[in-house]
This record gives C-alpha cells, sequence and structure tokens, in this order.
C-alpha cells in the first residue's frame, strides 16, 4: 500500500505514528552488521552445509529470518549508499560500479545517512570496518562527514590497494591485489593509524573498537547507532590465527569463522553493558556471492548467479533482524531490502525522515505484527545503470521480469552462461517472466502470453517508477587522481609504496572513549 512512497508520505507517516506510539521504547539502541559478499547460500541457516557460524544461529533463533530479502545493487559502493539513505544509488548518484581508493567522487554529503538522521535523535554513531562510499581530496567523504561520530576501519575493499599477509603465520593472500595503489590504510576517524593494516589483527580490532564504543555510551546512558561493516567475506579471504584452518570449508569458511566469531563478541558486549533489552540488532550482506573467486567466494544457495547481476544470486541476501521481546521470532517471506532499514529505524526511535523521495518503506507490519510487507514491488538495477535502459528487472508479488541482463562477477566456464562474466548485455522483448514462489532459482521462465495480467501490473509499476526516477549525477564520472590514494606519511615518495607505517602498530582504540 505504501509502495509509492511518494504519492502516499501522509499515509505512511500516520501510520508511522501510530505504531510509535504504541510499541516503541525510549530510544533503543541499533547496530546494524554488515557482511560483504556474503551470499543467500553461505549461512548453515540458508542451507549450507559445512559452514559453522553458531553466534548468526543463535541471532536467528532469538529472531526473525527473512527468506526474500534484497540489497539495492548487486555491487557493494551502490549497496552502500542505498543502505545508508534509504535510496537507489541512481538518485544519490553512486553508480556505476564501485570507488576506488583514489576515486574523485563519494556519496554527496547532501544526501542524509542512518547516522544523520539517528545523531538528530540524540544518537552516538560509530561505523567500524569498511565504508566504501568515498574517501576524496583531503577526507572530504569520509563517514565522519557523514554523521558519524567516530570511525575505525579501512575505507574500501582490502583488494584495492596490495595484499601482503592474509593467514597466520605468515602466509601470503590468494593474489597480489591492486600492487600499483598505496598499502590498505586502517583508518581512526581522520587519520591513518596502520598502513598497511594489519589483516591477522584487522577484525579483532574492529572488535575492541565495538567494545569500547558500547561500554562508553551504554555506561553514558546514550543511545547508540554502531555500523559494523565487516570486510568479511570479500576476497582476498583472510584471518587470524585463532581462525586460520578452523573450518572444513576452506578459507571462506576460515573468514566467516571469524565473522560469526565477531558477531558472537558484539551480543557479548550489549549483555556485558546491560543493554540487551534495549538494543535492535539487524543483519545482512551488501550483495551476492563473488562467484569469480571460485571456492574462495561465496556461494548464492540455490539461487541464479552471484554478484554483479541482477539474477536472485546477486541481490537476494541473508538478512536477520534482532530484538527479543519486542519483534517476531521465525522466518519470514515477506519481501523486504536494505532500502527499508532507514525508514524502518526513524520509525522505530520515533525521529523523522529526511524530506526526500526515499524507497524504503518501514518494515515494522513484517517485525511486529505478523502482517504483510508494506512493499508490493521492488526494483533492480545493475552495477551499471544507464538513463537509457533504466530497470534491469521488477519483482511484482511473487512474479520478477527480467528486461535486461548481463553477467556478472563469474568465471568463463561456469555452468550457467548467462551468469559468466563474458555474457554481454541481452534485452528481453516480451520480458523473462519467472515465479520465484515456485521458482526461486529463475529457471522456468513463464509464457508471458499467458500472463498478461501479471505483465500489466508489472508495466505500470515500472513505468510509474521510472517516471518518478530523478537520477543523480554519476559520481563515478568524476573519475580518480592517484594523488588522492591515502596516505600515512602525505608527501613521501615514491608515492604511493611510501605511504606505510614503519610498522604494524596497535591502533589507539582510546579514541572511542
Ligand atoms: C544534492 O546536490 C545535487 C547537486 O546540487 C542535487 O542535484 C541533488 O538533488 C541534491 N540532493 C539532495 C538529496 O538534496
Ligand atoms: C593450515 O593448514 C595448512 C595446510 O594444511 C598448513 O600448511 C598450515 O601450517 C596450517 N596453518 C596453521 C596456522 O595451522
Ligand atoms: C519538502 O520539500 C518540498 C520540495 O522539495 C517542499 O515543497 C516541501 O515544503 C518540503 N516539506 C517540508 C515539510 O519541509
Ligand atoms: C565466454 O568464454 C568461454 C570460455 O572461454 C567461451 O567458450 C565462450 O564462447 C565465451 N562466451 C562469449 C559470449 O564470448
Ligand atoms: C589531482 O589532485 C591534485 C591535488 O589536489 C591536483 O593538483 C591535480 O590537478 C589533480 N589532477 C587531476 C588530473 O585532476
Ligand atoms: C560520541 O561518543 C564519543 C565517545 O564514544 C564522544 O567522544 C563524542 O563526543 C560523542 N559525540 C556526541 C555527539 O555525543
Amino acid at each position: 500500500m505504501c509502495a509509492f512512497v511518494w504519492m502516499c508520505r501522509l499515509t505512511c507517516l500516520i501510520l508511522l505514528i501510530d505504531y510509535g506510539a504504541s510499541k516503541a521504547v525510549a530510544k533503543p539502541n541499533v547496530i546494524l552488521l554488515f557482511a560483504d559478499d556474503l551470499g543467500y547460500g553461505d549461512l548453515t541457516m540458508y542451507g549450507h552445509p559445512t559452514s559453522t557460524n553458531p553466534n548468526l544461529e543463535k541471532m536467528a533463533s532469538e529472531g526473525l529470518l527473512f527468506t526474500q530479502f534484497y540489497s539495492a545493487s548487486p555491487v557493494c559502493s551502490p549497496s552502500r549508499a542505498a543502505l545508508l539513505t534509504g535510496r537507489y544509488q541512481t538518485r544519490s548518484g553512486v553508480y556505476p560500479g564501485v570507488f576506488g581508493s583514489n576515486s574523485v567522487g563519494g556519496l554527496p554529503l547532501n544526501e542524509t545517512t542512518i547516522a544523520e538522521g539517528l545523531k538528530a535523535e540524540g544518537y552516538n554513531t560509530s561505523i567500524i570496518g569498511k565504508w566504501h562510499l568515498g574517501v576524496g581530496k583531503d577526507n572530504e567523504y569520509l563517514p565522519t562527514r557523514q554523521g558519524f561520530d567516530s570511525y575505525l576501519g579501512i575505507p574500501f575493499s582490502h583488494d584495492m590497494c596490495p595484499c601482503l599477509v592474509c593467514f597466520y603465520p605468515n602466509a601470503p593472500c590468494f593474489d597480489k591485489c591492486r600492487t600499483g595503489e598505496s598499502p590498505c590504510p586502517l583508518f581512526q576517524n581522520e587519520k591513518i593509524v596502520q598502513q598497511p593494516a594489519d589483516f591477522l589483527q584487522l577484525t579483532e580490532n574492529y572488535v575492541k573498537g565495538a567494545e569500547s564504543f558500547i561500554k562508553t555510551n551504554a555506561n553514558k546512558k546514550a543511545p547508540f547507532f554502531l555500523y559494523m561493516a565487516f570486510q568479511h567475506t570479500h576476497h582476498p579471504q583472510f584471518a587470524s590465527k585463532t581462525f586460520t584452518n578452523s573450518s572444513v570449508r576452506g578459507k571462506f569458511g576460515d573468514a566467516l569463522n571469524e565473522l560469526d566469531w565477531a558477531v558472537g563478541q558484539v551480543f557479548q558486549f550489549i549483555e556485558d553493558a546491560g543493554v540487551k533489552d534495549n538494543t535492535f540488532v539487524f543483519f545482512t550482506s551488501d550483495n551476492g556471492p563473488s562467484l569469480l573467486r571460485q571456492i574462495r567466494g561465496g556461494n548464492a544457495g540455490l539461487l541464479r548467479c552471484g554478484k554483479g547481476t541482477t539474477w536472485e544470486g546477486g541481490q537476494r541476501v541473508p538478512a536477520i533482524a534482532w530484538w527479543p521481546g519486542m519483534i517476531r521470532t521465525g522466518k519470514t517471506m515477506e519481501v523486504a531490502a536494505t532500502v527499508d532499514v532507514f525508514p524502518t529505524l526513524m520509525n522505530l526511535v520515533g525521529g523523522k525522515l529526511p524530506n526526500v523521495t526515499m524507497d524504503g518503506v518501514d518494515m515494522a507490519p513484517i517485525l511486529f505484527n505478523n502482517q504483510k510487507s508494506n512493499r508490493d514491488f521492488y526494483i533492480h538495477y545493475p552495477t551499471n545503470p544507464d538513463k537509457t535502459l533504466g530497470v534491469y528487472a521488477v519483482r511484482w508479488q511473487q512474479y520478477k521480469a527480467h528486461y535486461h541482463s548481463h553477467g556478472g562477477l563469474c568465471p568463463d566456464f561456469y555452468p550457467d552462461t548467462m551468469c559468466r562474466s563474458n555474457y554481454s548485455l541481452h534485452s528481453y522483448d516480451p520480458p523473462l517472466l519467472y515465479n520465484l514462489h515456485n521458482d526461486p532459482s529463475e529457471i522456468y521462465a513463464l509464457d508471458v502470453k499467458e500472463y498478461t495480467d501479471v505483465m500489466k501490473e508489472i508495466e505500470m509499476v515500472k513505468a510509474n517508477f521510472e517516471a518518478g526516477m530523478v537520477w543523480g549525477e554519476s559520481q563515478m564520472d568524476r573519475g580518480s587522481n592517484s594523488s588522492y590514494d591515502p596516505c600515512a606519511k602525505p608527501g613521501c615518495t615514491p608515492f604511493p609504496s611510501c605511504c606505510t607505517t614503519n610498522s604494524f602498530i596497535e591502533p589507539d582504540m582510546s579514541l572511542h572513549v
């Protein structure tokens, strides 16, 4: 009913106010756990036979597991832009593709992020981990400029720098990654505290940062928002001493074990700090698995293709909501998406959404009342959205119509040719139509002539949506400038390989205190 948010903002607002008065407790803490390239089939709860993720299993058993949850893009930066703004990446301009370490652009500063929304409600806000929404000239796009009070992390994918040591004790990474760029910088707020970042210590450092942030704010009785955006399980896989060789699933399994451990630690910290009853936790992933990495990449389970495609495997991701005693437990088949997180949180805390076109809808009916989702369609844009081609696929009720597709990050020998990197753009007229309720793997295309009513609805949804799309100027088209590569020793030569701190140093966690 609130599908066309721009047409019915008033209705939605009334629902929010109504709900807010009846259910919400005062300012719950919010923790958003975000995995990287973790596919629909990678966790035990979604059927992986040899993963071990006891802490995420526990979270799911005490919370609500989504079976039809979508990320906004099949790749990283646009997906994160949409998560944090509640708007498709085409509006904010975070397309095509992803930001590099020396990109000129970033998430435009006039976009309102979840952190800014919650900060306005008195929250202390922190991001730990991967940002990937730009660094830019003189740090102009770092999260500290987008509503986050503090930051600890590598601000982009950790393969966007030379990859050195990935496994204990001194084992090299699977490949060398980008040797021409500066060593991976670990930022604390706007300062580089370790370069290259020590992968063997990285997750532990993230966990220490989370502990200190949670403790400090719980002690102050200040509501807090922690956005924990793991580097795991993006290529190259890495793990500390404890998790090297810890999984029968190999390097991906080791990395996933470390991620799961970190999730467990975060739950331990909210319990120790006495805020467990008043903390809403949400877990999901930025996009599907990178099939290109073969056995070191993730798995989309029964879904078609993976990262970089608008097939289900590219964008349907694991998701769990957790708030025992407050939200429902079990499983939901309702369709929801990362763009829904912002409106849901603002409702939860009784805050106001920015006065912009929102693509997200409030998930409260799903979380609290076992009711139908406010969302009755979902739009798929590719890695490289293009005004001429427009929307690639439309999910409406149980149906999904593909208007265009191309392959993703996937080897040329992958069995399904349509997933392969070398599968070029194909357009479909009539569209390829699937019923995802009885064909989640998108194998058996329906005869559209027998579904004229369904196609009529889908065409209408698509036309309305596209008529309301105001494209933001592409941030990626602003290009890159090698002098923007983050460097701990500005001005050093030979740049950027000289940008190292003398040795791996322990970041100073007291900055969070
Ligand atoms: C941000 O600024 C750009 C450039 O002026 C403008 O096109 C865009 O609409 C603005 N976005 C928002 C959310 O205000
Ligand atoms: C992990 O396993 C490999 C292969 O068996 C072995 O060479 C390596 O020493 C092991 N590393 C650790 C830290 O146990
Ligand atoms: C929201 O923005 C529109 C135009 O962008 C403006 O007409 C309207 O007055 C604004 N509403 C509020 C409550 O600020
Ligand atoms: C993709 O690569 C495979 C393996 O090299 C080749 O057999 C196939 O023809 C290629 N497909 C296209 C569309 O180029
Ligand atoms: C790159 O950035 C530097 C420093 O701001 C500037 O002097 C230079 O002109 C830029 N190069 C390009 C190609 O824009
Ligand atoms: C947020 O908390 C940090 C410490 O965790 C503190 O330094 C900072 O001043 C706080 N910011 C706000 C806006 O309360």
